[in-house]
């Protein structure tokens, strides 16, 4: 079996631990308990380890910088959970607790507050001229977010917008963390744009695996609940696509207007979108992605940690958490 894309930089994963934890101590003992508890929740660390790959990729040496980068990002991709889990209404993150249930609504969209102006204080500690990056992939976050909310249990949504909403709500941040990280590598314009294309796919894949996992996964692997987005009404591409179905469509359709559907309506959902196609063309659609991602690489020289990139084309499609 060929190595796992962590293994190339478990040392690095290490002290980005480490310096996350250093990072988000506060004077107030119960918001510095709070941070930690949702980041030392652990996580794939996927945004950091695509910032750190990219900059050895691009041929950068010494990583002090991009793992500074890397808890920046990770940071504020945290905040971003402890706000989704309110909006959401999530009860379990990371196999944990979320941070609202576990303290307070109030106290966790002050954490999650926090949380985002550290990571910013991070990278723009470390590398200023990357700031630029982030505050357009926050601002798209933002964005992707308010979009997804106009068409929720709305069955007029396309493919096209739901794949809109994801770029802007997902894969903008995984483009920033990567040429963030090719960007302190010094290396070329043409390096830079090639790994960013190259995460923004990767993130968009990474999105419609997690979507899909969201109606078919195994709640004790991805550490969260099933069917939560069929609660809110989200416009996810399994849903999408299920509701295209001659003939389970129309019930599906019927569940997903209702503003408030039973535990029984999301179960049966459930077990309506199984009957349809619409896992294995939302497996389908996120394979041609990583497909196309990997072509973005084509221009870096070749190197292991290039090889480490490619692994996690693969990964975000295999993965099951
Ligand atoms: C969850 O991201 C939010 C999405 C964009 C789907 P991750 O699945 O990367 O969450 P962690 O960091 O591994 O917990
Ligand atoms: C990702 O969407 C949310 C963010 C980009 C913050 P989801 O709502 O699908 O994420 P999960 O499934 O709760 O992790
Ligand atoms: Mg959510
Ligand atoms: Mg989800």
């Amino acid at each position: 079996m060929s190595v796992p894309w962590h293994s190339y930089i478990a040392s690095e994963l290490e002290t980005l631990e480490k310096l996350m934890e250093r990072d988000l101590e506060s004077e107030n003992p119960e918001l510095t308990e709070m941070c930690r508890y949702v980041v030392g929740a652990g996580g794939k660390r996927l945004r950091p380890s695509l910032c750190i790959l990219s900059y050895y990729a691009c041929g950068g040496k010494d990583a002090e910088k991009p793992i500074k980068i890397g808890a920046g990002f990770e940071i504020i991709h945290s905040a971003t959970l402890v706000h989704d889990d309110i909006n959401d209404q999530g009860e379990v993150r990371r196999g944990r607790k979320t941070l609202h249930r576990e303290y307070s609504v109030s106290k966790a969209i002050i954490a999650g507050d926090y949380m985002f102006a550290m990571g910013f204080r991070l990278l723009a500690e470390v590398a200023p001229h990357i700031v630029d990056y982030i505050v357009e992939a926050s601002a798209s976050m933002g964005a992707g977010e308010f979009v997804q909310k106009d068409f929720e249990h709305k069955t007029s949504v396309t493919e096209a917008d739901y794949l809109n909403i994801i770029s802007s709500k997902t894969a903008k941040l995984f483009e920033a963390s990567a040429k963030s990280g090719a960007a302190v590598a010094n290396t070329s314009g043409e390096n830079l744009e090639a790994v960013g294309q190259f995460a923004l796919k990767i993130g968009m894949a990474f999105q419609i695996v997690d979507d899909t996992l969201d109606v078919s996964g195994d709640p004790t692997k991805t550490g969260k609940a099933v069917g939560t987005d069929l609660i809110e009404g989200k416009p996810t591409l399994p849903v999408i696509y299920a509701m295209e179905d001659p003939e389970v469509g129309p019930q599906i359709r019927e569940i997903f207007v209702k503003e408030f559907p039973t535990e029984e309506d999301v179960r049966n959902a459930l077990a309506l979108i199984q009957r349809t196609d619409a896992i294995a063309r939302c497996m389908e659609k996120a394979n041609d992605i990583a497909m196309e991602s990997r072509d973005q690489l084509g221009i870096l020289p070749d190197s292991k940690y290039k090889d480490a990139l490619l692994d996690v084309a693969d990964y975000v499609i295999r993965r099951e958490r």
